[in-house]
């Protein structure tokens, strides 16, 4: 059993002018500063918003985090980012290969992994990001698909304090479905499985305030990965004061 605190982040996808950007996370970040959480706070604002995010707030010990880096630290890359220039912009943690990047923009296992040791490289976190499809899920075999891509995409020398898995089922992003229970503990065993003990697992799709603190009761859930609901102070803050009912009970 995971004994580490949870991890609640917040994936902004491409959502955020700088003025909502920033009043979103200094609400947040002083929530952070006010209370006793039982868990980590973690956002992921659009590349345009990091560095006044960041200055939003410091010192609060909200977590800031990238959305997805280059495998490479600088170069020829016109619309890239690298891992470094995440973590000079104040980064801790990086989202890499989210289902919209493997099935939107065609990103591989094997670049997954690239990026993966470009976080490790440039001192950060990466959250890999696996799930299977709607017509895999019909199959039945979620956790083999889903443990066949988690393998492919993380190089030698994973650590529990250097990475976060979050198992994102591609039909349950933002749809409002989401998995049985037994599905995601089924899912969520067989990861654990194969990472290192005290790795967080995060599930993510369609997580709401409401079904919150149920999933974080489920065995080998380590926190949270939500879009939709990481836009609303109010949402996202009662999915981070779910962790309490989640350990309370
Ligand atoms: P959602 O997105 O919470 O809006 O379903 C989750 C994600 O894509 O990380």
């Amino acid at each position: 059993m995971n004994k580490r605190r949870k991890l609640i982040a917040g994936n902004w996808k491409m959502n955020g002018l700088r003025a909502e950007g920033v009043e979103l996370a200094r609400a947040l970040a002083n929530r952070v500063r006010t209370t006793a959480l039982d868990c980590e706070l973690l956002v992921c604002p659009p590349a345009t918003l990091l560095t006044l995010v960041h200055d939003s707030i410091a010192g609060s010990g909200l977590l800031l985090g990238g959305q997805d880096c280059h495998p490479c630290a600088a170069g020829d890359f016109t619309g890239s980012i690298s891992a470094e220039m995440l973590k000079d912009a104040g980064c801790s943690h990086v989202i890499v290969g989210h289902s919209e990047r493997r099935h939107g923009c065609g990103e591989t296992d094997s670049d997954v992994r690239a990026k993966v040791a470009a976080a490790w490289r440039a001192g950060l976190i990466p959250i890999v990001c696996v799930g299977e499809t709607s017509e895999e899920h019909s199959t039945r075999k979620a956790p083999e698909i889903v443990v066949g891509q988690l393998t492919r995409s993380l190089p030698d020398g994973a650590s529990p304090e250097k990475l976060v898995v979050a198992y994102e089922p591609a039909w349950a992003i933002g749809s409002g479905r989401l998995p049985e229970a037994a599905e995601i503990s089924e899912v969520h065993a067989a990861i654990s499985a194969q990472v290192p003990a005290e790795t967080r697992i995060l599930y993510g799709g369609s997580v709401t305030e409401r079904s919150a603190a149920d999933i974080l009761r489920i065995p080998n859930v380590g926190g949270t990965l939500e879009g939709r609901a990481s836009l609303h102070v109010e949402d996202f803050w009662a999915i981070a004061c779910s962790c309490s009912a989640s350990t309370t009970r």
